[in-house]
């Protein structure tokens, strides 16, 4: 057996699920529209009301926030957007000056900064525009490229140079920081909170870290947030109130607290990750507060699953009605899970409280699985699939309010006024969420007319710990397909963000958004014309990964060897890993063999020189596809023989394709 799959959890919904992950766009389309259509009149009360909420949300909001203002000026759609989003991620990365001047130095050289000079009615921008231009033509200057009327300016300012502007963005990026960070320590968060004491509001405490890179990683973020249940557990005891649905909790990654959070490695992960999550999970039922398992990337929601059903179903759990998962509506099989859920929480005999998000880490989707040569991606290429998904789970969410408890994460004032529709008069058996630092307005007017409760996800940790979050954050802010960034967008009347999704979707015949390259296409050129990508295999999809594992051990039946297989003068070839094992046989050549031979290569080099490079080209292109079609026996031959893990195999084969059909186009 090449590998084991055989700990696979497979009860019919896990099936639909996994059916899911990486399902054809259309079909999941269609299977949800007729799930999240609201009745007429619920849909236009919901226009009027998130029209109201809107515009005054412009009225509060627009201008008012130094990295709103920013990133308005600066969308994601221009070159310089772009560029200052390199440079706030990487400078939170880089230890040196020197280093800094240099990124700072080669990036802000790409952007055509003067066209933003003034504007914007922000000073922060405006003074961001000024110094990344002053910088960007002091970079052109310094090549003697750009003689114009700022000679004299840049001379004077091309002495202060990239240290001024490296304190200068890194200033902007604390700025960023404390925008979305409620405290240091958890400690100073918790106090903020009470300080703040805004009526119908709670939180959720986020300690920053994820991705933990090895096992001290992990051992420091799960000490830090035991820590902060403990913190927060006072806190809550403090308050009188014994229902996790209305104190303060916590919300975890499972990414901190094992640095093997991979599918791949299962076993491991529930022998060890479950545990801890089950720690926390026990010292949150002591002071009866509630903790969330965050949504992270697609690639390990399937292994979430297992982990969550095993902590959830522990007998040491019983009485505690605190736990909460997140779930992402732009993944494709979304609403399944909530079915999974709910046969879960009646089997289990206990309440679950469930956040539902659209999904921070889009991009990475989308970009992983074109670099992954994968077929479909996970999540929806369109941003109105999305808010149909949804809708689709807001509802289903709803009707199984016997043992879930929705909490309901949005920014976007059209989706809360629809869901205020669908969720009727039962005020208290739902909530929303909101980030710290974003829906300010929103909530003020939403809380204090409806009377729901909101709790704030609350970010805590040190500046050093941000970066992950943070370019999420900036991601959302800066797109100008959010909610968030078109709100304070005063040349978009605000009926331009209130689209029906259900309509739109069904109005549109085709479900996939064509502005995503998709994966096979990643290297054509605007006219659709050049090489395909290899195509890949996601061994997270266990559709794709059982037939591999099929095949791969057929193969490793059909090569037996044993000693006396080898022919007379043969060497056998063993598995590195396994030295017993024979996987075939080589024979070295005689002399006069490879004269032979050099003499049939060149004799036959002689015509194939005179073929056109198109027929040429054309031989290397049908290579790759032949190395494409025995993709499975050449992974099975890269395992044994060169004792390369299965991921490996795939990539040296996807390689081979490649480079088969780019040297092909070179030569074209
Ligand atoms: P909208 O502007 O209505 O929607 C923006 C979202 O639409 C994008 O974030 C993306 O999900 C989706 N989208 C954008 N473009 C496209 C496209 N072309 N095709 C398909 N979809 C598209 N996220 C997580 O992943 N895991 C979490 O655990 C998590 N926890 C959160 C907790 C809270 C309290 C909150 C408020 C958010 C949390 N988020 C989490 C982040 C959340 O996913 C984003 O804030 C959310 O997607 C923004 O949605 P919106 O309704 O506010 O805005
Ligand atoms: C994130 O970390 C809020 O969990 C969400 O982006």
């Amino acid at each position: 057996m090449l590998f084991n799959n055989s700990n696979i959890s497979d009860s019919p919904i896990r099936q639909k699920i996994r059916e899911f992950y990486r399902i054809d766009e259309s079909v999941a389309v269609e299977h949800i529209l007729p799930l999240a259509k609201v009745n007429p009149e619920a849909a236009s009360r919901a226009w009027e009301k998130a029209r109201k909420i809107s515009l005054k949300i412009r009225r509060d909001e627009s201008g008012n926030g130094a990295v709103d203002a920013l990133l308005a000026e600066y969308t994601l759609s221009s070159e310089e957007g772009v560029v200052l989003m390199c440079l706030a991620e990487a400078l939170l990365r880089v230890p040196d000056k020197h280093t800094q001047d240099a990124l700072i130095s080669d990036k802000i050289s790409q952007g055509e900064w003067r066209s933003h000079l003034g504007s914007s009615d922000s000073l922060f921008v405006n003074a961001s525009s000024w110094g990344l231009l002053v910088t960007g033509t002091m970079v052109d200057y310094a090549d003697e490229r750009e003689k114009d009327s700022f000679d004299l300016l840049k001379k004077i300012i091309g002495r202060l140079g990239e240290p001024v502007i490296r304190k200068a963005m890194n200033y902007a990026m604390q700025i960023m920081g404390e925008q979305f960070v409620m405290g240091e320590t958890i400690q100073a968060a918790t106090e903020h909170a009470t300080k703040q004491d805004r009526q119908g509001f709670v939180y959720s405490y986020d300690m920053l870290g994820e991705g933990a890179r090895n096992m001290d990683d992990a051992d420091k973020y799960f000490k830090a947030y035991q820590v902060a249940i403990d913190t927060i557990g006072a806190v809550s005891l403090a308050s009188g109130k014994d229902d996790p649905r209305r104190v303060p909790g916590i919300s975890v990654k499972l990414s901190a607290i094992h640095p093997r959070y991979e599918f791949a490695q299962k076993q491991r992960v529930m022998t060890e990750a479950v545990p801890k999550l089950k720690a926390l999970c026990l010292q949150a039922k002591k002071y009866n507060i509630g903790l969330t398992v965050d949504a992270e990337e697609s690639e390990r929601l399937d292994l979430s699953l297992d982990i969550i059903e095993a902590v959830f179903s522990d007998d040491e759990l019983a009485g505690w009605n605190g736990f909460s998962m997140a779930l992402q509506a732009y993944q494709k099989r979304a609403i399944f899970i909530l079915d999974w859920l709910h046969e879960l929480t009646v089997r289990v005999g206990r309440t679950m409280m469930v956040r539902l998000v659209k999904g921070a880490y889009w991009d990475t989707q989308i970009k992983n699985t074109q670099k992954g040569g994968y077929q479909h991606f996970p999540v929806f290429t369109r941003k109105a699939s999305t808010d149909v998904s949804y809708l689709a789970c807001a509802k289903k969410l709803l009707e199984y309010r016997d043992t879930l408890y929705p909490q309901f994460a949005t920014h976007n004032a059209y989706t809360v006024a629809t869901i205020l529709e669908l969720a009727g008069n039962d005020k208290t058996s739902f909530e929303f969420q909101c980030l710290y630092g974003m829906g300010g307005s929103l909530y003020d007017q939403v809380v204090a007319s409806e009377n729901v409760q909101c709790r704030v996800y609350a970010p805590v940790g040190p500046h050093k710990e941000l970066l992950a979050y943070l370019v999420r954050r900036l991601l959302e802010n800066g797109a100008n397909s959010s909610f968030v960034n078109a709100i304070i967008d005063d040349s978009q009347p605000v009926e331009s963000l209130l689209e029906d999704p259900v309509e739109k979707m069904t109005r549109l015949t085709d479900k996939y958004n064509y502005q995503i390259i998709k994966p096979i296409a990643l290297y054509h050129d605007e006219n659709g014309v050049g090489r395909d990508n290899s195509k890949g295999l996601d061994l997270t999809d266990i559709n794709m990964l059982t037939p591999l594992k099929t095949s791969l051990d057929n193969w490793v039946e059909a090569n037996q060897f044993c000693e006396s297989n080898i022919p007379e003068g043969a060497v056998a070839i063993r598995n590195p890993a396994k030295q017993s094992e024979i996987i075939g046989f080589q024979r070295h050549h005689s002399k006069d063999d490879m004269l032979a031979m050099i003499d049939t290569a060149q004799t036959a080099f002689a015509s194939w020189s005179q073929k056109p490079v198109s027929e040429r080209a054309a031989l290397l292109c049908s290579i790759g596809d032949i190395l494409e079609h025995h993709r499975d026996e050449l992974i099975a031959l890269c395992i044994k023989e060169a004792g390369k893990t299965t991921q490996d195999g795939i990539d040296e084969v996807r390689e081979a394709v490649d480079f088969c059909r780019y040297y092909a186009q070179q030569a074209i």
